[in-house]
């Protein structure tokens, strides 16, 4: 019998590190990081298994997750997660060809050839298997996103989008039922959050962007939705698009009065 595996890149620290407690109430896990997860600090439902493997050097990497998966058969993977990654703060003038080729394989490289590994190992679920990449707001051009001393991290982000881009197509070609995912996480407490903020000669628009946003909360997106305005009576509410849940599909067991509804069709206003 089979079972599948979520594997994710990067999980001793960060953003990996609680992905992967929150993927091991569903499934075993395998983290893929130069350090441990600490698993003793949480209870996890399903088995987490670690290679503490070094991305830097992915050809060792991926050797050594090859051997490890092969010796599981029952183990396939439904789930790749690429959390794994590196900041270069430095001027782009200073930045040397060993720290750009050693960024671009960690951020860049690594995890399409670890995904083209499952790929061609056959250590993917036979369905429905997906990857994501995490990647960042700064993969995009924009000379309100380009801040000095983040330019290789920020090339190695739009590198990773673009290749994943490219795979994308290559596997639709090919009639690999594979979803592919890039996200952007916003900006996380973390360990490399710290070290951004705490860059002494970080550029000025980039302290000034991020000083006065709050660290990450669970719910913050709930707190960051726009707020409505307090209704007062007579006033109307419009939704763009209500599908099938229009008020009709509440219930009226407690006799409580439900609002009129209108809909706009074809430049005319009709009342349900
Ligand atoms: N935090 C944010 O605000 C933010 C914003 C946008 C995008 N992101 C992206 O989100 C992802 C996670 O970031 P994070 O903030 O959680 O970072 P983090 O706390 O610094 O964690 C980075 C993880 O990458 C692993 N890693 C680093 N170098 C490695 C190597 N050579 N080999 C194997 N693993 C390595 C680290 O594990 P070891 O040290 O144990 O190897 C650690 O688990 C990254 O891709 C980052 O670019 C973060």
């Amino acid at each position: 019998m089979t079972d599948t595996l979520a594997i994710v890149t990067g999980g001793s620290d960060g953003i990996g590190a609680e992905l992967l407690q929150r993927l091991a109430a569903h499934q075993p896990v395998l983290n893929i990081s130069r350090r441990k997860h600490r698993v003793e600090d949480v209870r996890l439902t399903h088995p987490l298994y670690q290679l503490n493997v070094d991305l830097e050097d992915p050809e060792a990497a991926l050797k050594i997750l090859d051997n490890w998966l092969s010796d599981r058969p029952q183990l396939k993977a439904s789930k790749f997660f690429s959390c794994a990654a590196q900041l270069a703060i430095n001027q782009l003038n200073k930045v040397s060809a060993e720290e750009f080729s050693k960024l671009m394989v960690l951020n860049s490289w690594s995890p399409l050839a670890i995904t083209e590994m499952l790929i061609s190992r056959g250590h993917l679920a036979t369905s429905n298997s997906r990857f994501v990449f995490v990647t960042s707001s700064l993969a995009r051009a924009g000379d309100e996103l380009s801040f000095a001393r983040l330019g290789l991290y920020s090339a190695s982000k739009a590198a990773l989008g673009r290749l994943v881009e490219v795979q994308r197509r290559e596997m639709s070609l090919g009639a690999q039922q594979i979803s592919s995912t890039l996200v952007h996480p916003g900006i996380v407490a973390t360990a490399m959050q710290d070290e951004l903020r705490n860059d002494l000669y970080s550029d000025p628009a980039f302290r000034e962007k991020t000083s006065k946003l709050p660290a990450f909360r669970e719910g913050d997106w709930d707190e960051r939705r726009p707020s409505m305005p307090e209704l007062s009576f007579g006033d109307r509410v419009v939704f763009g698009m209500a599908g099938a849940y229009a008020s009709s599909m509440g219930s009226g067991f407690s006799g409580v009065a439900r609002p009129a509804e209108y809909l706009l069709r074809n430049g005319s206003i009709e009342a349900l």
